[in-house]
């Protein structure tokens, strides 16, 4: 029997090229965004397999359990998770719109937490499934102009690896993708495009096999390129102020 994945954030970047690497492997998706257009072209691509579209604002509080009750409501088994659906900001924290602020906290935090509250319990009572959940390398450091999105990310890499201890013996698996920055609308969107951060990009096809692969074998956390890999090794080993200097820098113009 073919299995289900549900992917947030499936229209753009790293969210799209996890449809098609799922497609690819035979699994029937639930794809969630805030346009449902983008969502419904995509749809007609697939014929052999079923395509359920959820267009959904996740930065909305309730809007992730209204995603569960859709799923439960059309009797769909979800045995992947993907809580890719994410944005990032640049700029000082007292400058930047509080409500796009707490916007962001309320998509990269809380929707991926309650998501992964919910179709969780179902995979217990099955004991068995994945959850792949999407940080960054903005994960292992403060990160001055971006200290909300950084702050999210390390949530994400903390809240995720913790579930890995707690479900140690079961059958589900959890793992964090933490890419650097990689050729989506992400730059465009938090406008880092032209900062040193961007200075060289991951191609998205790239970020997301590394990440697709990872959890299917069920690896804890995976973090992609060697670069990206040094950069969060060194951000262990350095003074926190230290790693945050090198944040601010990097997140300073080309
Ligand atoms: N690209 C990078 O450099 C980079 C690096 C590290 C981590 N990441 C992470 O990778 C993930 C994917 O981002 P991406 O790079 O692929 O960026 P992207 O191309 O901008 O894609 C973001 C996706 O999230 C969806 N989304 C945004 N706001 C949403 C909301 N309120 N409700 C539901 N869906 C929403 C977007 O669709 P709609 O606009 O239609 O809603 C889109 O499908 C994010 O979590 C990001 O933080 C990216």
């Amino acid at each position: 029997m073919k299995k289900t994945a549900l992917i947030t954030g499936a229209n753009s970047g790293l969210g799209y090229e996890f449809v098609k690497r799922f497609a690819q492997d035979g699994y029937h998706l639930v794809l969630v965004a805030r346009s449902g257009q983008k969502l419904e072209e995509i749809k007609k691509t697939y014929k052999d397999i079923q395509v359920t579209v959820i267009q959904k604002d996740l930065s909305k509080p309730g809007a992730a359990k209204e995603v569960f009750d859709e799923v439960e409501k059309q009797a769909i088994t979800v045995d992947v998770l993907v809580n890719n659906a994410g944005f990032g900001l640049l700029g000082k924290f007292d400058e930047l719109d509080i409500q796009k602020q707490l916007d962001m906290i309320q998509l990269n935090i809380a929707a991926l937490t309650e998501l992964t509250y919910y179709f969780l319990q179902n995979m217990k009572k099955r004991n068995t499934g994945r959850i792949l959940n999407v940080a960054s390398t903005a994960a292992f450091q403060p990160g001055p102009m971006m200290s909300i999105y950084y702050a999210t990310k390390s949530y994400v890499l903390s809240f995720s690896e913790a579930l890995v201890e707690e479900l140690s013996g079961t059958g589900i698996s959890v793992t964090t993708l933490c890419p650097g920055a990689t050729k989506t609308n992400f730059g465009t969107v938090a406008a880092v495009e032209n900062t040193r951060m961007f200075s060289r990009a991951m191609d998205s096809e790239e970020v997301a096999k590394i990440g697709y692969n990872a959890m299917m074998k069920g690896k804890r956390v995976v973090i992609t390129g060697g670069m990206n890999k040094a950069g969060a090794l060194g951000a262990k080993f350095l003074p926190r102020s230290l790693a945050a200097k090198i944040a601010k820098y990097v997140a300073g113009e080309k």
